[in-house]
């Protein structure tokens, strides 16, 4: 029975120093170039310093003209290598792995970086008013992508990250190709589950190919989008199978979109923003650890979970059930950069939930429970902006604010955010 202290060895031959994750956090800290900064270099010091056997960074875009958001760090011709080479340095100091999460918004793109998105079809994504109608991309726009991923991970490995992972989860483009929702095109690329999830696949292949067999290559897949009529969790099954094949390393589960923010324990129906979870479902950690063990039935392979893992109790069950070898952990690391170390030492058995007591202040109505969508909406922006704010100190090697109120963090993050997109020296909009 494995212990969260116990290494991993990897099919490529890597070993994992102990079973404790910290999950990709987009950080925002990209110069005007889309480069990395000193910043992530401050940031990933101390969460190297701070026990996690693996780090993974924010999602790396392969595309400038197509950002998760300002501030994202993108690797297309812009320049950064002697950048991404002291961030790596930074972060591989206290002798953990760290792998770059490479990924594509698709139709998840900000109006603040482009007008017009690029998607599987043309289904816009409608919240608040933040993202354009995409247009659907072309044969040639699809073997494009392909190319781009597999540039980004042969800079990763030349430029000192010692793996890489490819985001096929959250909605993202990867992620959209897989949906029926998304993806409606009548091409070898959509239509049955083998068409929908060619493009992770060939990502996949792609990337496996430019870094080499001796090179961590993972995925991020949702276990399911919670979306009806959305990638299900028997698609998940099968497409484990399919990239267990393809040779990967690790898959890492998470589950929901932007519509369905199930990937932070929110729930709700399709085209919301959710209430946070029930009482009941939010007491219980982990909330994709039994989706898991289902899926580890198909897969075979090396499975990280993330999600709600708090307490030490909850990640020994996973790891003890045999089916989860790597424990993924995200927001806890936003206020303590040493948390994973608190827990592999002994000096705490669990990790604060910040997350719960963030919510905009006043009546309920106010709240995210509240009827009105734009609220519960900016309920959400809070809370991310709230997690956002603290990755900023943290990189600025201040410690978190933890008394800062969503509210506050709302507005801050907004001012941040429009501040970034203005000085990008790259625009589309
Ligand atoms: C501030 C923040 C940024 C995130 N950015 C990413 C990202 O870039 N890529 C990704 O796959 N997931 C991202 N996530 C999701 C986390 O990796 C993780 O799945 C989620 O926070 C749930 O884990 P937790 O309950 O331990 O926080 C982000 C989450 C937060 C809070």
């Amino acid at each position: 029975m494995a212990a969260i202290t116990d290494p991993l060895t990897l099919r490529c031959g890597a070993t994992l120093p102990n079973r404790l994750a910290k999950a990709a956090m987009t950080e925002g800290l990209a110069d005007a170039e889309d480069r990395a900064t000193g910043r992530h270099e401050t940031l990933y010091r101390r969460w190297s310093e701070g026990g996690a056997g693996l780090l993974i960074t924010g999602n790396v875009m392969v595309d400038r003209r197509y950002l998760e958001r300002p501030g994202n760090v993108v690797i297309d011709g812009n320049g950064g290598e002697n950048a991404l080479r002291a961030w790596a340095k930074a972060g591989t100091a206290g002798g953990n792995h760290l792998w770059m999460q490479i990924s594509h918004p698709g139709r998840q793109c900000s109006r603040t970086v482009t007008r017009q998105p690029l998607a599987p079809s043309p289904v816009q994504l409608d919240l608040i008013g933040l993202f354009g109608r995409p247009r659907a991309m072309t044969a040639e726009e699809i073997e494009d992508v392909i190319r781009r991923f597999a540039h980004v991970a042969a800079v990763a490995r030349e430029t000192g990250f010692t793996g890489v992972q490819v985001h096929g989860a959250h909605g993202y483009l990867l992620s959209q190709f897989l949906s029926p929702v998304t993806n409606q095109r009548d091409d070898e690329w959509g239509g049955p589950l083998e068409n929908r999830a060619r493009l992770l696949l060939a990502c996949v292949r792609a990337v496996r190919k430019a870094v080499g067999d001796d090179f961590p290559v993972a995925v991020k897949l949702n276990s399911t989008d919670f979306q009806k009529g959305g990638f299900s969790l028997e698609d998940c099954v099968q497409v484990a199978g399919w990239l267990k094949e393809a040779g990967i390393d690790l898959l890492e589960i998470s589950g929901g979109t932007y519509e369905q923010p199930k990937l932070l324990g929110h729930s709700g129906d399709a085209g919301t923003f959710a209430e946070p979870g029930r009482e009941s479902t939010r007491r219980r950690e982990a909330y994709f650890a039994d989706y898991a063990r289902t899926i580890q039935a198909g897969y075979g392979g090396r499975l990280m979970v993330t999600g709600g893992f708090r307490s030490r109790a909850a990640m020994d069950e996973a790891l003890a059930s045999g089916a989860i070898d790597v424990i993924g952990l995200g927001r806890p690391l936003c206020v303590e950069a040493d948390a994973p170390d608190a827990l592999l030492s002994a000096r705490a058995d669990r990790l604060p939930s910040w997350e719960d007591g963030l919510r905009l202040a006043g009546p309920g109505w106010l709240g995210p429970a509240s009827p009105v969508k734009m609220l519960k909406a900016l309920n959400v922006f809070g809370q991310m902006g709230w997690f956002y704010q603290q990755l900023i100190a943290l990189s600025e090697g201040r410690d978190a604010d933890r008394e800062l109120s969503t509210g506050q963090a709302l507005i801050r993050h907004f001012r941040t955010e429009l501040g970034v997109a203005r000085r990008r020296t790259f625009k589309d909009v």
